[in-house]
C-alpha cells in the first residue's frame, strides 16, 4: 500500500479524516446547538458563517455567567435604544472554551483576503480551524462576492485561502479549509478543486449540489469520487455534505465514495442525536433531545429568541406542545410548559440575567 500523502496538519489543528461533523448553520448552529451535537457524538462542529466585517472591531471577553468567550460590539449607530435604557453590547460570536476545545471550526464569510485575515486573527487562538464559505447561494452573500459567488472567481477564492494559510497557520498553528458546491460539470469542478487543494489548505468540504439547486432537490453523488481522488492526490482531506442522514449512513457513504468524512446539516438541525451510532443507541426521542438542548441553552444563557426558534426545529410539528412554544415569553414559562421542574430555578436566574420577566405568562 502506498503511503498516504498529507498536507501537514498544524500542531493545534485537526485532521478531518474519519470525522462526522456538524455543518455550519446560521441561526441553527449557535453555541447550544453545537454543544448538543457534541453531546450526541459529533466529532467536530462548524460555527455559523460570520462575515469578516461583522467580526472586525469586536472585543473578546470571558463571560463568567455563561462560562463562554464572547466577541461583542456596541450596537450599531442608528439602532433604536429607548432613552435611559442600558445599552447592551451585541454578541457576534460565542464559544465554549472547554466543551468546544479542539472541536470548533470558525466559518468566515468573505470576499477579501485582507479582511479575511483580520477577522480570522480575532478568533484563531480560540478555535481549531478556519473555514471559508464558498457555497452560500443567498443574495445577501453573493451580491458582495461572498459565498457561492467565489466559485465563479477562483482567483479571488485562492487568494483568500493563500492569505489565510500564510498569515494564520504559522502564528496560530491551526488549519485552513474551504466549503464549496459542485459546479455544472465534473470538468469544471475538477479544475476548481485542483486549484483549491494547491493553496495549502488541509480540508475541503463539498456540498453535493450546484448553486442553483434548492435544498429539497436530492444531492448529486456523480462527481464525488473524482473530487475525493483529487483531494487524496494533493494530501487534503475531503468531507462530503448533502443529504447525509446519520452517522451510520455517513460511514457507508464515505466508504462507498472514498471520501474522508461527512458533514450533516438539516437532519442534525431536526435531531442532533443523528451523530450517535446505532450501536450506541442511535436516534434519541425528541423529548430527550429537547431537554438536553434546554439544559445547554440555560447553561450558556442563549438568546431567548434563538432558543425558541430551535425548539420549533427540534419539536415535531405534530406534537401537541409545538403550538405552546410560541406564546411563551420566558425560559421559566418554557420549562413549566415542558414540565422541567428540575430546571425552573436555573430558568428564573437566566431570565433575570437576560432582562426577561420570568412570570410573563405571555397571554396578553
Ligand atoms: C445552512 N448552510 C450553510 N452553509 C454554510 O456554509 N454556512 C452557513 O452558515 C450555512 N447556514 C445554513 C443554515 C441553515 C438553517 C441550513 C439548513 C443550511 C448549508 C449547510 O451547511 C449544508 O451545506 C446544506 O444544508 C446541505 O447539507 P444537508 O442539509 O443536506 O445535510
Amino acid at each position: 500500500t502506498s503511503e498516504l500523502k498529507k498536507v501537514p496538519i498544524p500542531r493545534r489543528g485537526v485532521d478531518y479524516r474519519g470525522k462526522i461533523v456538524l455543518a455550519p448553520m446560521v441561526r441553527s448552529g449557535e453555541l447550544p446547538s453545537r454543544l448538543l451535537a457534541l453531546h450526541y457524538g459529533a466529532d467536530l462542529v462548524w460555527g455559523p458563517e460570520t462575515v469578516d466585517r461583522s467580526m472586525i472591531g469586536t472585543t473578546r471577553r470571558y463571560n463568567s455567567e455563561s462560562g463562554t468567550i464572547d466577541w461583542t460590539r456596541k450596537p450599531s449607530q442608528g439602532s433604536k435604544i429607548p432613552p435611559g435604557a442600558e445599552v447592551k453590547d451585541s454578541i457576534i460570536y460565542r464559544i465554549h472554551p472547554e466543551k468546544e476545545a479542539g472541536k470548533l471550526i470558525f466559518q468566515i464569510g468573505t470576499s477579501n483576503p485582507d479582511l479575511a485575515v483580520q477577522a480570522a486573527r480575532l478568533v484563531a487562538a480560540d478555535v481549531a480551524g478556519i473555514d471559508v464559505n464558498a457555497g452560500c447561494p443567498k443574495p445577501f452573500s453573493t451580491h458582495d462576492g461572498m459565498g457561492a459567488a467565489l466559485l465563479k472567481t477562483p482567483d479571488k477564492l485562492c487568494a483568500i485561502l493563500e492569505a489565510l494559510v500564510a498569515n494564520i497557520v504559522p502564528e496560530f498553528e491551526i488549519g485552513i479549509s474551504v466549503k464549496i458546491r459542485i459546479l455544472e460539470t465534473a470538468e469544471l469542478t475538477e479544475t476548481l478543486v485542483r486549484r483549491l487543494v494547491a493553496t495549502g489548505i488541509t480540508g475541503l468540504t463539498v456540498h453535493c449540489r450546484t448553486t442553483p439547486m434548492r435544498p429539497r432537490e436530492r444531492a448529486i453523488r456523480g462527481q464525488l469520487r473524482m473530487i475525493a481522488n483529487v483531494c487524496r492526490e494533493a494530501g487534503v482531506a475531503c468531507i462530503m455534505n448533502g443529504d447525509v442522514g446519520s452517522r451510520d449512513e455517513a460511514m457507508k457513504l464515505t466508504q462507498e465514495f472514498g471520501v474522508d468524512g461527512a458533514m450533516i446539516a438539516t437532519q442534525a438541525e431536526k435531531n442532533s442525536s443523528v451523530f450517535r451510532a446505532e450501536a450506541d443507541g442511535g436516534l434519541a426521542p425528541w423529548t430527550d433531545v429537547v431537554k438536553q438542548y434546554i439544559r445547554y441553552g440555560l447553561e450558556t444563557e442563549n438568546k431567548f429568541g434563538n432558543t425558541k426558534f430551535m425548539l420549533t426545529q427540534l419539536i415535531p410539528g405534530k406534537a401537541p406542545v409545538y403550538r405552546e412554544i410560541s406564546p411563551c415569553k420566558s425560559y421559566t414559562r418554557i420549562c413549566e410548559m415542558l414540565g422541567y421542574d428540575d430546571l425552573i430555578e436555573r430558568a428564573r436566574e437566566v431570565d433575570l440575567s437576560l432582562d426577561i420577566d420570568p412570570d410573563n405568562a405571555g397571554k396578553k
